[in-house]
């Protein structure tokens, strides 16, 4: 088979696609826009979501890309020869104009044909979703495979768990798909019936492309509601398919990281080549390098934090500097191989180029955090370890000490136990942090209490739309909502919460409709003070106990608001006039702050 390079396969692919009438859309955004479900995006069908479920999109209804993906399910993974968190999805799609018909010859031309990827018909595997009930076996999509020249003895049926997609999240677009493998050990794949394909020895085939047939939505019921538009989603990994093709054993020997790898080896006198936990350190350092740079150096790029996707580019980088170590890399290198990294990638996403200085600024500050405690975290670790029986558990409060003292995220202290055939107490380790967080909010929240900058009564009513606002934002977003700030003037609030992304327009509506709802009934807004204790134990939120001693006063309105608060507020919600929304604001990761006026 052909040995392409990275840039060839993607020109290839794309200039394919524009042949066929497809508009050629540049890469989204890894981080994905108004989707609650994901925290990056994990596929090139991602970003388009609103176009496969009817909106217009400007570029047509043909359309093709190189999506840069984010998957971190499997972080402690990477270092084997499969795994890698970022990757460049190839796709193509039809928003309602051709389906099934006309992929599928599509797909085999891309496949076969000279031109393109030149693979052997006889070399190629396709398996199609065999039926349930929700959906019928898809022959139709088997008949068109053997029409174009796919042996019968090489179409597979799968159930849904095999040849189904549905999105990232919960919710969304989704139908029956048909996938495309390489056949890498003929002997094994002649021996199977036709519903066996799961029977295969790992290594018998190499899936390459996927078809989707998005004809269903997945509702908030988890029901599957047929789509006005049919629409086709195809994804094929660019470095998995580079792989595959060059026969090589990992992503890892492809083009893509040629320059990096010669860094690596150039600082540390290692070779990449050297097998065992030194190939396997490279690989972590290749692969999370990579993903750092495109996550910093996106156009909506992020940065190392403790909450959401700054947390897993925390752990990442951190995770890439503790390995790195094992092969000699010292403090300060990411920069250089993620100056490898940006070269290569230049002319595909200048965005990099563009966001260079800050890509370097972020990993050495990283880097430079984590390195610092890293040799006595290590140090803290082993002690912990070396008392500890075989299978024993590092209890929460150690694992906390370690990530509040050394910075050792959790996830790696569970990965360093394993390594020594130890575990790591996980709830025990989320109680220790959240008493933390619980104390620590306690200082921080008391100094701003409530935020009134003064006592009017249009401020005063403003205090109390607030108490409605946080109650309503649990209610619409989650339970977990808590107040991060507070600033009261008369003409406005301000309110800042954990929450990591902007509310979606219709949640803005939701959050309104319960305020004014509580206003409209006029509800009195009743005072006690009682133990810290008692309101507590009465759902009272707030976290002044520290700060104000045993005694609080407390406010609640009906069964809506409860919270611990110093006052003052309006004798009745009735006073407080039509609240309103006005702007959203980024305060930090994982943190968003809404103003909002009473009219
Ligand atoms: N969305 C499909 C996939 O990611 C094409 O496999």
């Amino acid at each position: 088979m052909k040995n392409f390079t990275s840039r060839t396969l993607r020109k290839l692919y794309l200039d394919f696609f524009a042949e066929k009438g497809h508009a050629v859309i540049p890469s989204a955004s890894l981080i994905p826009e108004n989707d609650p479900t994901v925290l990056f995006t994990t596929a090139g069908m991602h970003p388009l979501v609103p176009y496969l479920l009817g909106e217009k999109h400007p570029a047509g209804r043909r359309l093709c890309d190189v999506q840069k993906c984010v998957r971190t399910g499997d972080i402690d993974e990477v270092g084997d020869s499969a795994h890698c968190t970022f990757f460049e999805m190839l796709g193509n799609w039809s928003l309602g104009d051709y389906f099934k018909e006309q992929m599928i010859p599509w797909s085999y031309e891309f496949l076969t044909s000279p031109k393109y990827l030149g693979i052997p018909s006889d070399d190629i595997a396709v398996t199609c979703f065999a039926g349930d009930g929700d959906c019928p076996r898809d022959e139709e999509s088997a008949k068109l495979w053997l029409e174009c020249g796919i042996k019968k003895e090489h179409i597979f049926f799968l159930p849904k768990s095999g040849n189904w997609w549905g999105p990232a999240g919960t919710t969304g677009p989704c139908g029956p798909d048909t996938e495309m493998h390489i056949i890498r050990n003929h002997a094994e794949a002649d021996k199977l019936g036709a519903f066996d394909f799961d029977k295969a020895p790992a290594g018998t085939f190499l899936e390459i492309w996927n078809d989707v047939f998005m004809q269903y939505n997945k509702n908030a019921e988890g029901k599957y509601e047929p789509l006005a538009q049919r629409n086709v989603d195809t994804g094929m990994g660019l470095e998995r398919t580079l792989c595959i093709l060059g026969g090589k054993e990992s992503v890892y020997e492809t083009d893509i990281f040629e320059e990096a790898i010669a860094v690596i080896e150039k600082l540390t006198g290692r070779k990449y080549s050297e097998g065992g936990e030194v190939t396997r350190a490279f690989r972590v350092v290749l692969d999370h390098a990579r993903t750092a740079v495109f996550m910093l150096g996106d156009k909506k790029g992020i940065v190392p934090s403790n909450t959401d996707q700054g947390y897993i580019l925390r752990r990442i980088i951190r995770r890439a500097v503790r390995f790195g170590r094992n092969i000699g890399l010292a403090q300060g290198s990411l920069k250089d191989i993620a100056s490898a990294i940006i070269n290569k990638y230049a002319e595909v996403y200048p965005e990099l180029t563009e966001n260079s200085s800050k890509i370097y600024e972020e990993l050495e500050k990283e880097e430079g955090k984590f390195s610092r405690t890293l040799q006595q975290g290590l140090k803290e670790f082993e002690k912990v370890a070396a008392v500890l029986p075989q299978g024993g558990k590092i209890d929460g409060i150690t694992a906390f000490h370690l990530y509040d003292t050394y910075g050792f995220p959790v996830e790696i202290t569970g990965e360093m136990a394993r390594e020594k055939g130890l575990e790591v107490d996980v709830e025990g380790y989320a109680a220790a942090f959240a008493e933390h967080q619980a104390k620590s909010r306690a200082g921080s929240e008391a100094k701003f209490a409530c935020g009134l900058a003064d006592h009017k009564e249009e401020t005063t009513r403003l205090h109390t739309a607030t108490h409605l606002l946080h109650a309503a934002l649990k209610k619409v977003l989650s339970p977990d909502i808590e107040q991060k700030g507070s600033n009261i003037t008369e003409e406005r609030l301000r309110f800042d919460f954990n929450f990591s992304r902007k509310l979606t327009p219709e949640e803005v509506t939701a959050v309104e409709e319960l305020v004014n709802g509580q206003i409209q009934k006029d509800v009195p807004v009743v005072m006690e003070e009682m133990s810290y204790d008692e309101a507590k134990s009465r759902g009272f939120v707030g976290l002044f106990e520290s700060k104000y001693g045993e005694r609080v006063k407390t406010y609640s309105i009906g069964d809506f608001s409860r919270e611990i608060c110093g006052g003052p507020h309006a004798k009745s919600t009735g006073e407080l006039g039509v609240f309103k929304i006005v702007k959203q604001e980024n305060v930090s990761a994982g943190v968003k702050r809404i103003k909002a006026i009473l009219e």
